[in-house]
Order: C-alpha cells, then sequence, then structure tokens
C-alpha cells in the first residue's frame, strides 16, 4: 500500500514513518530529508534551497516534484509520503505519477496536533546524524547521553530551521498552502485523521487501524 503523512511540523511524521519502515518494511519518501541531504553534499540545487529551508518557507514545487519522480523511478512498493505533497500542485502531480507507474494511493492520514504542541516538539528535538533517528529531550531522550540509542554514534544535532521563527514561518505555510489538502483528499475518500497528540505507540495504533484492510 502507499499513503501520505499529512500534518503540520512536529507532527510525528517522521516519527510515525520511521516505526512504518521498521514493522512493515514500507520505503520513506521524506522530501524534507531528501533536500537536508541535497544541501549536505553541496549540489546547486541544495544551495539554492538551503536558504528558502532556514527560513521555514517551502521550495518551489518542480524542485520537489523532480526528486520524487527519482525516487519513484528506482522502483519498488509500499511506500509512505512524508512531507509531500505540500501544495495542490504537488498533490496533482503526485496523481498524475502514480496513474503513470500503475500505482495507487490507498489513504491520507491526517496527523492533528496542536499548536502548542508543535512549538514544544520542535524546539526539543534533536536528530542522530548518522543513522537519522529522532529524539525529544522530555518524550524521547537517549538512554546515555550524547549518544544514540539505535547506532551510538555521538553525531547528535538540532536542525537549522528548528527555532521559534523559522516555525513561525512553517506553521504559516502549512495552513496556507497545505491544509487544503485536507478537503483535496477527503472528497477523494482517502482521509483518515489521526489524534497526533497522544503517545508515540497510541498514534502508531490509531495508524495501524486505519490501515488494516487497506
Ligand atoms: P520537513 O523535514 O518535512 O519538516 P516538517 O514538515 O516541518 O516536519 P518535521 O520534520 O519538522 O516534523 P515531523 O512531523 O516529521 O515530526 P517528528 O516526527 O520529527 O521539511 C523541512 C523543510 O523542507 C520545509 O520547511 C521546506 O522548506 C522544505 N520542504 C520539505 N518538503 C517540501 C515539499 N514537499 N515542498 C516544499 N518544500 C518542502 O517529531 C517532532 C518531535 O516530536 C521529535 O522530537 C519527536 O521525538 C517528538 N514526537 C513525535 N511524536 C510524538 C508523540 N506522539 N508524543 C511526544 N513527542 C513526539
Ligand atoms: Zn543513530
Amino acid at each position: 500500500i502507499n499513503i501520505i503523512l499529512l500534518g503540520p511540523p512536529g507532527a510525528g511524521k517522521g516519527t510515525q514513518a520511521r516505526k512504518l519502515v521498521d514493522e512493515r518494511g514500507m520505503v520513506q519518501l521524506s522530501t524534507g530529508d531528501m533536500l537536508r541531504e541535497a544541501r549536505s553534499s553541496g549540489t546547486e540545487m541544495g544551495k539554492r534551497v538551503a536558504e528558502v529551508m532556514d527560513r521555514g518557507e517551502l521550495v518551489t514545487d518542480e524542485i520537489v516534484i523532480g526528486l520524487i519522480r527519482e525516487k519513484l523511478a528506482e522502483g519498488g512498493k509500499g511506500f509512505i509520503f512524508d512531507g509531500f505533497p505540500r501544495t495542490l500542485g504537488q498533490a496533482d502531480a503526485l496523481g498524475a505519477l502514480l496513474d503513470e507507474t500503475g500505482m495507487s494511493l490507498d489513504s491520507v492520514i491526517e496527523m492533528r496536533v496542536d499548536d502548542e504542541a508543535l512549538v514544544n516538539r520542535i524546539t526539543k528535538r534533536f536528530t542522530c546524524g548518522n543513522c537519522g533517528e529522532v529524539y525529544h529531550d522530555e518524550t524521547k531522550p537517549t538512554a546515555k547521553p550524547g549518544v544514540c540509542d539505535v547506532c551510538g554514534s555521538t553525531d547528535l544535532k538540532r536542525r537549522a530551521d528548528d527555532n521559534e521563527d523559522s516555525l513561525r514561518t512553517r506553521l504559516l505555510e502549512y495552513y496556507k498552502k497545505t491544509s487544503p489538502l485536507i478537503g483535496y483528499y477527503h472528497a477523494k475518500g482517502k482521509l483518515a485523521p489521526v489524534d497526533g497528540l497522544g503517545a508515540m505507540d497510541d498514534v502508531a495504533a490509531e495508524i495501524a487501524a486505519a490501515l488494516d484492510g487497506k
């Protein structure tokens, strides 16, 4: 099955995508991760998008659609679209790409979290630079301070856009450009809203229930 995880910054899309990868062997396609990879490898595209990302604005549809097209061409099955699509243009493009490759979209999980909780989640997040595991100062600390539980790396870092200023812009972008996708997918009968405020395992159970029988 192919699904979209839709929700504001900090809703827990990345966290739940990693669980689905571990438990179901699905493939996570995170446009945020792809863009950060392009930045750190210093490609022309990476340089162009860095400032836009740090401000918390969306990069152009053309760039992210190009990235997704490349990944889908590599093949595989059971995709989790994490942080994509984020505009109606991207949603239309995804529909066309899936049609071209004979794939279908099974469910759009809308992760609902209020703004206050998002600020806490984003400003206290850190990730492992080696394996990508996502942590939180309070809700998911590492067992040993400064060491990743999964891979033992000490390369733990915070994202440049995880500050209150950029987050404000990211939220505005979400409500203005991305939230219309809720109605778009509801009209297609694909939307499955999930309470994203619960504990990580409770959210995972809600998602599993929404995917049952798909
Ligand atoms: P992207 O990387 O996609 O960031 P985002 O959407 O802002 O989402 P986040 O990664 O911040 O949050 P998340 O929902 O994955 O939450 P997480 O699981 O980490 O995009 C970054 C930028 O790239 C954009 O601003 C834009 O510039 C660009 N971009 C990317 N895609 C684009 C596109 N399609 N079009 C245009 N531009 C694009 O969880 C957050 C924290 O909360 C963690 O600390 C975690 O441990 C904790 N947590 C998670 N779940 C729970 C829980 N249930 N209870 C308690 N704590 C929890
Ligand atoms: Zn790690």
